[in-house]
């Protein structure tokens, strides 16, 4: 098999135009030893001589761009993770949708979902308000490109640090709504009665996802250059409500945007856009 050296900038060139045409994430050379790491595993499970008969496998199965798509994306989530944006959720957002909406349900998307950590957040904050106010109804759409990294959110067992950190930060909520297995942790059928995993790429059009009152479209923008990131968030826009909350995540912003997203707090718009 090629070793790094052996690795031709025309086979990495043609590789990052893979990972952009299936994903959009736009990687660039400095990318490559990260990439490079993870395309390594599969060339060998494949028993491919190199990367370039990788390039070819791409082309010749299209079955196996799944697999490609879940080496190359990263997954790095965590619940909780941001807690201004969850007080906000609880503190102020929940309270003041509950004041005028009364029982109409809120839908939520967690838009690049991973693992399914943010989904179950929303669901634990939405059923701890259900508990005060029992007419409060949610639903949640947890989307992500990535087929096995939605294998096994659906699946809601959680180990290792994703246990950890919520233990750390929320023992209460681990233990109303987390069971033991054998090996971790297993969300109850209360919190995962109100989500639904789905696949969906940021970059296609968002028509069969509805239309959204609160989008968690969290560390996924850093991966895209500035016009990926704006088709995204045309597109999630369009998924909006008038009025609908849009929530990024700690490095991303939307202030060289002019598409309709007015600034609420740091991390925090609003669409602004009336059909
Ligand atoms: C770093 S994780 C962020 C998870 C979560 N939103 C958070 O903030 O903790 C980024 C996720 O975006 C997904 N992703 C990358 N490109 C995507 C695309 N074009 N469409 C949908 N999801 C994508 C990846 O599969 C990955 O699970």
């Amino acid at each position: 098999m090629d070793n790094e050296r052996e690795v031709d900038q025309a086979t990495r060139r043609a590789f990052f135009d893979q990972v952009r045409r299936h994903t959009g994430i736009a990687m660039s050379e400095r990318k490559w030893t990260l990439l490079e790491g993870r395309l390594r595993r599969r060339v060998r499970e494949l028993a491919l001589p190199g990367y370039r008969d990788y390039l070819h496998v791409l082309e010749a199965k299209p079955e196996e761009v799944r697999d490609f798509i879940d080496l190359v994306t990263t997954n790095e989530t965590s619940f909780f993770r941001t807690p201004r944006i969850w007080e906000y959720f609880a503190g102020q957002f929940l309270p003041r949708w509950f004041e005028t909406h009364g029982g109409t349900p809120l839908r939520v998307w967690s838009a690049a979902a991973s693992s399914g950590e943010e989904a179950y957040t929303v669901a634990m904050l939405c059923e701890e308000f259900r508990e005060r106010h029992p007419a409060f109804r949610y639903r949640i759409l947890a989307t992500d490109i990535g087929d096995a990294i939605l294998r096994k959110a659906a699946a809601a067992h959680y180990q290792g640090r994703s246990i950890e950190g919520l233990r750390q930060t929320h023992p209460d909520l681990l233990a109303r709504y987390f069971s033991a297995t054998d090996d971790g942790f297993v969300a109850a059928p209360a919190l995962r009665a109100n989500v639904t995993f789905r696949k969906h790429n940021l970059h296609e059009a968002a028509r069969d996802i509805g239309t959204m009152d609160v989008t968690l479209l969290r560390n996924v923008l850093i991966y895209f250059d500035a016009a990926g990131q704006q088709a995204v968030l045309e597109n999630v826009r369009r998924a909006m409500a008038p009025d609908g909350v849009l929530i990024v995540g700690e490095s991303e912003s939307l202030s060289r945007f002019d598409m309709g997203f007015a600034f609420e707090q740091p991390l925090i718009y609003r669409n602004e856009v009336r059909p």
